[in-house]
């Protein structure tokens, strides 16, 4: 369906004074704090259209307890097959993951959230490599620097908007060689498919690639949150497999960013979320965001890089002589 043709009678979103905090059929922005299962349990069948979330991911952060991978897992289904009961049949489920580590050894959680996707009847339709630059520093394997998305559709009629993400051709200006086509140009007039690995805009013109910085200490969009999403990140997906006045919806909602990106173009914005101290910091940024002092990393902004000027960028003298 194209962009904005879906509920587009739905009054543009304006203002933060109704967040609702359980659903309600005309609401615009649910908020509800409390466990995901529960605000699930009060969606009617079919009327989510992307499911966006990052999961807890067992690994004993302050908002969860750790279990073993098994229990972890089990847990995890339940809730999976209560979200697909309210997922439109052109709909998306967007499943942001990293790593479960356990004496030294790595568990990719994608990989362990695929059969439980798939025995629902859920078809893959990328898996989303979401690479950063920075991050903890590992000494006994190499340093982890990516997490992905699986990102699986319904059914095998769904949305996906590949213009409203098109990025900028690196050769925009090549023509085709040869054939009925010779001398044309042969790329999209719209840019290119952005593809599945998401790294960063200034390389995205350089080399094709777009990076999302994680969200850390100086990034503008820092809450006390331990691992809140990048705004844009969520942008992508809203943008490619929702059209206006559909609803997203993340279980695990945390710092509110999957809705503000929901907010920001359109969209009906829905989270549950068990810690009271971020339900307050989402609703005070859909709060903000209204109010235009929402601090935003913007869209497609490039990744800063070092000029090799900067004190930081130096090799310290004490390891001249290392090398
Ligand atoms: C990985 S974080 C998600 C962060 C979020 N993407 C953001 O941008 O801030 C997982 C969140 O899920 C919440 N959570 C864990 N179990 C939950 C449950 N059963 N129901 C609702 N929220 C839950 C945690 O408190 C945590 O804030």
């Amino acid at each position: 369906m194209p962009e904005g043709s879906a509920m587009s009678h739905l009054p543009l979103l304006e203002t933060a004074k109704d967040i609702a905090t359980c659903f309600e059929p005309g609401a615009e922005i649910v908020l509800y704090h409390g466990d995901a299962s529960e605000l699930i349990s009060t969606l009617p069948d079919k009327s989510v259209k992307l499911i966006i979330t990052s999961p807890p991911y067992n690994l004993g952060k302050v908002y969860e307890s750790r279990t073993s991978i098994k229990e972890y897992l089990e847990t995890q289904a339940q809730t999976i097959a209560e979200l697909y009961r309210i997922l439109q049949p052109d709909g998306s489920v967007c499943w942001q993951v990293g790593n479960f580590v356990q004496d030294g050894e790595v568990y990719p959680l994608d990989i362990h959230y695929y059969p439980i996707f798939k025995s629902l009847g859920l078809f893959l339709r990328n898996r989303i490599i979401w690479h950063f630059g920075h991050g903890l520093h590992a000494s006994k394997r190499f340093s982890g620097r990516y997490e992905t998305i699986l990102w699986f559709t319904k059914s095998k009629d769904y949305t996906f908007n590949l213009d409203a993400v098109r990025v900028p051709s690196k050769y925009p200006g090549k023509r085709h060689y040869k054939g009925p086509n010779k001398g044309k140009p042969s790329g999209n007039p719209k840019g290119k498919n952005p593809s599945d690995v998401w790294e960063g805009l200034v390389k995205e013109w350089e080399e094709g690639f777009w990076n999302i910085p994680n969200v850390k200490s100086n990034h503008p969009e820092k809450t006390i949150h331990p691992c809140q999403f990048p705004v844009e990140l969520v942008e992508r997906c809203v943008l490619a497999l929702t059209c206006k006045g559909d609803w997203v919806f993340d279980p695990y909602a945390g710092a509110g960013s999957a809705l503000i990106a929901a907010i920001k173009h359109n969209r009906r914005a829905m989270g549950s979320e068990k810690e009271s101290v971020y339900v307050d910091i989402a609703r005070e940024r859909i709060v903000s965001y209204f109010n235009g002092t929402l601090r935003l990393r913007p869209m497609g902004k490039p990744v800063y890089q070092p000029t090799g000027r900067e004190k930081v960028s130096q090799i310290p003298p004490e390891w001249e002589d290392a090398a």
